[in-house]
């Protein structure tokens, strides 16, 4: 398998390093991770995770064209939807989807520039849209659809044909009952159980989870 010379966008969490290493290690797949790139000047010419940090975004359209990106924002999705759509402005359109070797992959679908770390259980007929980012242990039930630019946090469940919307966060150790939907944009707290339909643009939280204030970012960010 021919190697892929691969850069991170975002200098910011070393596990996408770990998962790199972990996918290349299995053989799944050839990753020549090449360094990282941050819109932080000051960090240009440091090293990160022992790689250099390259330059900034801004640098892909001229330097970076035949390299697969990584995006590695990866607890804030509005700087994450941000992140792709001038991605996208730059015309990047290798993105690369890291899927830990331990994960089962087979009877669902993932999007491209999606990150899958250790452990995440999908069940069958499921669909991972672009650009999101599961944590460890995450497990989506069978028939679920996860939409794009979302985040499940480490063990969180999403229950059996649910639907999560664009933009959506779930916090870790949370749990959505079966056959719910998480609106757009919406974020769900930390350890919470969702027992009803989530609107668009709600921060829910609590067991049973209900509306609590919503963090100004979500819709100034993202609308
Ligand atoms: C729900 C959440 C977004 C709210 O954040 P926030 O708006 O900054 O809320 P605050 O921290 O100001 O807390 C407001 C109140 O809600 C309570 N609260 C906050 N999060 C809660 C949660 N997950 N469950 C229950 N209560 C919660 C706080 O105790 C506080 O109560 P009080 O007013 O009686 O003191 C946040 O607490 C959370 O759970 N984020 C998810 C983190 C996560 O999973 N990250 C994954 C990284 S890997």
């Amino acid at each position: 398998m021919s190697a892929k010379s691969v850069v991170v966008v975002g200098a910011t969490a070393p596990d996408i390093v770990k998962l790199i290493t972990a996918i290349n290690r299995a053989g799944s797949d050839n990753l020549a991770l090449e360094g990282f790139l941050d819109d932080d000047p000051s960090k240009l010419g440091t090293e990160f995770m022992g790689y250099p940090v390259l330059g900034t975004t801004a640098a892909l359209r001229d330097r970076f064209r035949d390299f697969w990106v990584a995006n590695n924002v990866a607890r804030d999705m509005p700087t994450r939807q941000k992140l792709v759509r001038r991605l996208a402005s730059l015309h990047v359109t290798r993105h690369l989807t890291l899927i830990h070797p331990s994960i089962d992959t087979s009877y669902s679908k993932i999007g491209e520039g999606s990150m899958l770390q250790e452990g995440v259980v999908l069940g069958p007929l499921c669909e991972i849209g672009d650009h999101c980012v599961l944590y460890a242990r995450a497990i989506i039930g069978h028939e679920c659809i996860v939409e794009d630019v979302v985040f499940v946090g480490n063990n969180a469940i999403v229950g059996a044909r649910g639907r999560v919307g664009t933009g959506a966060f779930i916090g870790l150790n949370s749990v959505i009952i079966p056959y719910l939907t998480i609106g757009a944009r919406s974020t769900v707290g930390a350890g919470s159980v969702v027992v009803r339909n989530v609107p668009p643009d709600q921060t829910v939280f609590g067991n049973p989870a209900r509306a609590g204030v919503q963090p100004a970012q979500s819709v100034a960010q993202m609308s």
